[in-house]
C-alpha cells in the first residue's frame, strides 16, 4: 500500500472521527482489580500459519493457542491458517482505569510502507483501532512512524464477572458484515441483552463491521485457590489449557460438567522450574489422583486440581451425594462419556471397600 494512500485514510479518518468521537471508542469494561486469562479472535486477511501467529502476538507457548482453539497437541507450528479463519489467542488481561488492556502483549515493529491504520485494521484486522495504539504508544502525530520502530499493540480485554453467570473468559470478537447482535449471541452461546450491557450498545445500528466487541464465553467453575499463581485461570467452554508449570491439563466441557476437569499432563516435562511433575495424589485418599473419582454407595469422591505452590501441587477431595443412586444407569450418564474409563474402574473398587466393611 502506498504511503500517499495511508495519508489520505489516515485524514479520512481524523475528520470522520471528529464528527463520530464515539467511533473511537473501543474499551472494554474491566473493573475487577488484578489479572486473568482472556481470548481475542484473530481473523487474518491473509493466509498464514501459526508460527507466524505466535510471533505476531508474541506468544512462546504452541500449545497455549493449540489448546484455545481445541486443536490437537501435535498440530505443526507450519499448519495454515487460512485467511478469514478465525483462531483464539489467548492473552493475560490487566484491568485499570475502568478498561481492560493486554498485559504483557504483542510488540510490533514498523515495517516499510506500515501505517497505523493499516497496522490496527489488517495485521492485527480490526482488534483494536489506530487512535489505541497511538495513544498507547504516546504518539503525536498518526502519520508520523518510523520503520524498525516498536508498537505496543493495546488489544482489548476484560476480567469482569457476568450477571447470572459469573464465571466467563472474555473474547474479542471482531464483527462481521451482516452480523447481529442476536446472530453473534447465538454463535457464542450468550444472549443479547448481555453483550447490549456490557458493550453499552442499544441496539445492532450501533453494531460497526471489522470493531471488535466485548463477547462473554461460558467457562467452568474450578476450585483453584487464591493463593496459587494460576487462581484466575479461567478455561472457556470447548477449550483446554496447561498449568501448574505443564504439569496439569484442564479442560472445560460445560455440556458434561460445569466444573473444571483436570488431569495430570503426559507430556516429556518441558517444566521450567520443576524437573518432575510433584505428586497429584490428594491428602487422606492416596488411591486417588487428580481427576479420579471413585464411588461408594451414593457418595462419589473426586480428587480436584486446586492450585500449586512452588513445590506442590494443590488438591482437594470433595464428596458429592449422587441424587440419581437408585437408578444406577442415571449416574453413568450423568457423569458423561469422558468418566466412563474412572467409572469403570470405580466399579473395580466397589468390591474392595465393601470387603473391608465386612
Ligand atoms: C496427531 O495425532 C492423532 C492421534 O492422536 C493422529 O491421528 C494424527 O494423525 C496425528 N497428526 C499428525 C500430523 O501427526
Ligand atoms: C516447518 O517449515 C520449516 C520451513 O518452512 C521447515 O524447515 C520445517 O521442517 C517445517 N516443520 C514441520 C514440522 O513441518
Ligand atoms: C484514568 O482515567 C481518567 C479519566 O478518564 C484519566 O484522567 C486518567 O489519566 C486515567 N489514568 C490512567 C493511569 O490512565
Ligand atoms: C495481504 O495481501 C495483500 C496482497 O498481497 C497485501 O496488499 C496486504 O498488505 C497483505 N496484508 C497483510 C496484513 O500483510
Ligand atoms: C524492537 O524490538 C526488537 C525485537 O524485540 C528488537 O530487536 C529491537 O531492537 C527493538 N527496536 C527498538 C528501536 O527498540
Ligand atoms: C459449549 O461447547 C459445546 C461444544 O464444544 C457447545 O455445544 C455448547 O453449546 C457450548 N455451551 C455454551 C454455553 O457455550
Ligand atoms: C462454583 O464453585 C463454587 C465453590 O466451589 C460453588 O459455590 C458454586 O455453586 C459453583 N457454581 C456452579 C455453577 O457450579
Ligand atoms: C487416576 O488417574 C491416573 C492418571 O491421572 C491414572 O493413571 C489412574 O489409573 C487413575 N486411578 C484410578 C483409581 O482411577
Ligand atoms: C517461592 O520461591 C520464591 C523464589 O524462589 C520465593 O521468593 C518464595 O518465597 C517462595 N514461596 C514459597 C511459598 O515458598
Amino acid at each position: 500500500m502506498g504511503c500517499v494512500n495511508q495519508v489520505l485514510i489516515l485524514i479520512l479518518i481524523s475528520l470522520s472521527a471528529l464528527f463520530f468521537s464515539t467511533s473511537t471508542a473501543q474499551d472494554f469494561k474491566c473493573n475487577t482489580p488484578g489479572r486473568c486469562s482472556a481470548l481475542v479472535g484473530y481473523s487474518p486477511h491473509n493466509t498464514t500459519t501459526i508460527s507466524d501467529i505466535l510471533n505476531l502476538f508474541n506468544i512462546k507457548n504452541l500449545r497455549n493457542v493449540l489448546g484455545a482453539n481445541d486443536l490437537p497437541l501435535n498440530t505443526s507450528r507450519n499448519h495454515t491458517v487460512e485467511a478469514k479463519q478465525t483462531i483464539k489467542i489467548p492473552i493475560s488481561c490487566l484491568c485499570s482505569n475502568g478498561t481492560g488492556v493486554v498485559y504483557n502483549g504483542p510488540e510490533y515493529t514498523v515495517k516499510k510502507d506500515d501505517g497505523l491504520y493499516f497496522i490496527a485494521s489488517e495485521v492485527f484486522a480490526g482488534l483494536v483501532v489506530y487512535q489505541k495504539i497511538q495513544s498507547a504508544n504516546k504518539i503525536t502525530n498518526a502519520d508520523l512512524i518510523d520503520i524498525g520502530q516498536n508498537l505496543t499493540i493495546p488489544l482489548p480485554c476484560s476480567c469482569d464477572d457476568v450477571d447470572g453467570d459469573n464465571k466467563v473468559v472474555h473474547y474479542a470478537h471482531v464483527v462481521q458484515t451482516d452480523s447481529t447482535l442476536e446472530s453473534i449471541a447465538k454463535q457464542f452461546g450468550t444472549n443479547e441483552d448481555t453483550l447490549k450491557k456490557i458493550n453499552d450498545i442499544a441496539d445492532d445500528s450501533q453494531l460497526i463491521a471489522d470493531r471488535s466487541i466485548d463477547v462473554p464465553l461460558k467457562a467452568c467453575n474450578s476450585s483453584i485457590k487464591s493463593e496459587s499463581p494460576d487462581n484466575g485461570l479461567r478455561v472457556a467452554n470447548g477449550t483446554y489449557v496447561f498449568t501448574a508449570n505443564n504439569c496439569v491439563k484442564c479442560r472445560c466441557d460445560s455440556a458434561s460438567s460445569p466444573t473444571l476437569q483436570c488431569e495430570q499432563t503426559q507430556l516429556k516435562l518441558a517444566s521450567p522450574k520443576w524437573e518432575k511433575c510433584p505428586a497429584m495424589q490428594c491428602e487422606g485418599s492416596e488411591s486417588l489422583s487428580i481427576g479420579n473419582s471413585t464411588k461408594i454407595g451414593c457418595s462419589q469422591t473426586t480428587c480436584t486440581y486446586a492450585g500449586y505452590t512452588n513445590q506442590t501441587i494443590l488438591t482437594v477431595t470433595t464428596v458429592d451425594t449422587l441424587t440419581t443412586c437408585s437408578n444406577p444407569p442415571n449416574i453413568a450418564s450423568r457423569i458423561g462419556s469422558s468418566w466412563s474409563v474412572l467409572f469403570i474402574s470405580s466399579i473395580h473398587l466397589i468390591p474392595l471397600f465393601l470387603h473391608l466393611f465386612q
